[in-house]
């Protein structure tokens, strides 16, 4: 198992390129399932463990997948023969959940994994399987596992008690296939489920409304391939403009959607760092100690859960006190007590996490929890005195693309060790 040593306290500058959205990406690899036509081309796919694993996934069920150099994924899903997603790549990465939806509308019948426990938080799929079943799916759960079978699914009004991301996309997915019309009340947002929308629209789908609280579908009576672009990682993105941030730098982001990062980009201007917005990049510069800034996560357009273990990094070196509230997850604090070992005054009670600024960190080892709370320590580890080794670092593999060469060509001085 590798580790990352980071030697801190060198502002940051330069230039970085975003990579594709990982979250736009993993549903889309889902949706290639559906395809009963032609092949499924995904340009510039972020080069990622989860993007591994989700083609493993596919590769299991008989789906060919071909990458090349510059990571364009082809997918031919004409061979699949096995309506089956296992524990052992379910219990690895949670999204695999997104296949159920689409094997239920082109094949009638999956059996996948029950996502088990998970770092962040219960993340249960109840939603998901509610609402299939209001498509006319029989759903039972047996030995950690989802049978789910229909003759064909039918078109439903679904109203989520409360938004989901991957429920939203689910539901979207299986819906294109579906007889007759489904409307999607309270639906997320997150402009990865835009981005799917637009990638299944492309493919023969009728999906309006996306970006809204209300999604509607037409169903139709097939998908065929088509080739796409997913948009920039803003939450990547993201996790780049606090490390301009935190070590009072200068670096200019490349390839994004600035509109996405909005409520980031909103907070890191209350903090105090510059910001100048072109059409597709933006730069950020701090000059002086950071403010301290409350934060309170939600969906989308609010401020995103997945940013908050980075902007809690920050607040850690801020000048003053701040509160970060996370409504998202239960669970959503881990890297809390590891940035504690670097020095950071944290008290976390329920859902808030009430910090003092310290105007030193110090570099210490610290474990990584899960993908955001590793982008977190990385972020402290940058900021810190003396040296920070990151163990358990499979995490932010999981999530980010060529991080440390991405760092290092901005001036970090990090590097990746065997343990
Ligand atoms: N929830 C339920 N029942 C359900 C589904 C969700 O109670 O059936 C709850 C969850 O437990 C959570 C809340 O609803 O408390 C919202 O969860 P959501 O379903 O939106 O999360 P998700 O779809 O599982 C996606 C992203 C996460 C991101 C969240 C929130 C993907 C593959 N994952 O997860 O990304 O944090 O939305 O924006 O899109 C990450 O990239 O690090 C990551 C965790």
């Amino acid at each position: 198992m590798d580790k990352l040593l980071i030697d801190g306290q060198q502002p940051l500058s330069g230039s970085v390129r975003i990579s594709g959205a990982k979250n736009s990406v993993l549903p889309m690899l889902c949706a290639s399932v559906m395809v009963s036509d032609g092949q499924v081309e995904l340009e510039n796919v972020p080069h990622l463990q989860d993007v591994t694993t989700t083609t493993r996934l596919l590769t299991q069920m008989g789906i060919s997948v071909t990458m090349d150099e510059f990571m364009d994924i082809s997918l031919d899903p004409s061979t699949i023969h096995n309506l089956y997603a296992p524990y052992e790549l379910v219990k690895t990465m949670r999204s695999s959940i997104l296949v159920l939806g689409p094997l239920l509308a082109k094949y009638g019948e999956a059996k996948v994994s029950l996502p088990g426990g998970c770092a962040i938080g219960m993340r249960p799929v109840d939603m998901h399987l509610d609402a299939l079943q209001r498509m006319g799916a029989s759903v039972s759960v047996e030995n950690g596992y989802i049978t789910a079978k229909v003759k064909k699914l039918k078109g439903a009004e679904i109203i989520f008690p409360r938004k989901s991301v991957t429920g939203t996309e689910n539901i979207i997915m299986a819906a294109t296939l579906a007889k007759g019309t489904t409307t999607i009340k309270n639906a997320a947002s997150e402009p990865e489920i835009s981005d799917l929308c637009l990638f299944l629209n492309k493919m023969g789908a009728k999906v309006s409304g996306f970006g809204s609280d209300e999604v509607t579908i037409h169903g139709v009576n097939s998908l065929k391939g088509t080739r796409h672009k997913p948009l920039p990682d803003r939450i990547e993105a993201g996790t780049f403009m606090v490390a301009a941030a935190i070590t009072r730098g200068d670096i200019e982001i490349n390839n994004i959607v600035p509109e996405h990062s909005r409520a980031v980009i909103d907070k890191l201007i209350q903090s105090g760092a510059e910001i100048k917005i072109l059409k597709d990049s933006v730069r950020v510069k701090m000059k002086k100690r950071p403010k301290a800034i409350n934060i309170e996560t939600n969906a989308y357009p609010f401020f995103p859960t997945d940013m908050q273990a980075q902007m809690t990094a920050l607040n850690c070196i801020a000048d003053g006190d701040s509160s970060v509230k996370e409504n998202i997850f239960e669970n959503r604090f881990m890297h809390a007590q590891e940035l504690v070992r670097m020095g950071a005054k944290i008290r976390v009670h329920d859902n808030i996490a009430e910090i003092s600024g310290s105007k030193e960190l110090l570099g210490a080892p610290v474990m990584a929890t899960d993908l955001r709370a590793s982008a977190s320590l990385i972020l402290a580890g940058l900021a810190a005195k003396g040296t920070t080794e990151i163990g358990r670092v499979y995490h932010i593999d999981r999530g980010y693309d060529c991080i440390e060469e991405k760092l290092q060509l901005i001036g970090a001085r990090i590097s990746r060790k065997p343990m």
